[in-house]
């Protein structure tokens, strides 16, 4: 009998042959606000950082999610998550999510923080089902006016 469920991303650490992909999801998903290639290469190299992409499993040479994460002492903020936009809902940035989870706990951090514009409600949606929690309202934090939540989950 053949398994109905469909194969989760392939994770990994990204790679310097990443860069240009990940700079071109960061382009599509956060316009003016995306990383240049040269900040997301810059990335690869920042001590107590870690940067993950997600392959797509039928075609393990399309990179079609990130996540970028900093460590420091007990607190893990996540800097970056993004998938394709052709591929959400299909539980790539959880299980970005749940390996980077893991790493911030290995690291150390009891905590992982985050900001997110109270306007990108997708994301809000995702990290509520995930379990963070607000505990800071930035009012007209972004260019836009809206406001940055500040969410936190507890590791
Ligand atoms: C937010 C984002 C990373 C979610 O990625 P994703 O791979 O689609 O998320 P998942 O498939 O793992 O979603 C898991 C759960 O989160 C919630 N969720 C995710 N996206 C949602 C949306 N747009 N609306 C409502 N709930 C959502 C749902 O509960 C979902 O479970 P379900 O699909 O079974 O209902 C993605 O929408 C994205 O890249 N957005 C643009 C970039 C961005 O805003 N990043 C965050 C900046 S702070």
């Amino acid at each position: 009998m053949s398994d109905p469920t469909p194969p989760g991303p392939v994770l990994r650490p990204a790679r310097t042959a990443d860069v240009a992909r990940v700079a071109l999801l960061e382009r599509d998903l956060f316009g003016p606000d995306a990383w240049s290639e040269e900040q997301v290469g810059a990335e690869l190299s920042v001590p107590g950082r870690a940067m993950l992409v997600a392959e797509d499993p039928t075609d393990r040479s399309a990179v079609v999610g990130y996540a970028v994460l900093s460590v420091q002492g007990d607190v893990a903020d996540l800097l970056r998550i993004g998938v394709d936009p052709t591929q959400r809902r299909t539980g790539i940035a959880s299980a970005l999510l749940a390996h980077l989870r893991g790493a911030a706990r290995g690291a150390g951090a009891e905590r992982m923080l985050l900001e997110v514009s109270d306007a990108n409600t997708g994301a809000a949606a995702f990290y509520a089902a995930r379990g963070f929690a607000e505990i800071h309202r930035r009012p007209r934090y972004y260019r836009d006016g809206s406001a940055a939540l500040v969410l936190q989950l507890t590791l």
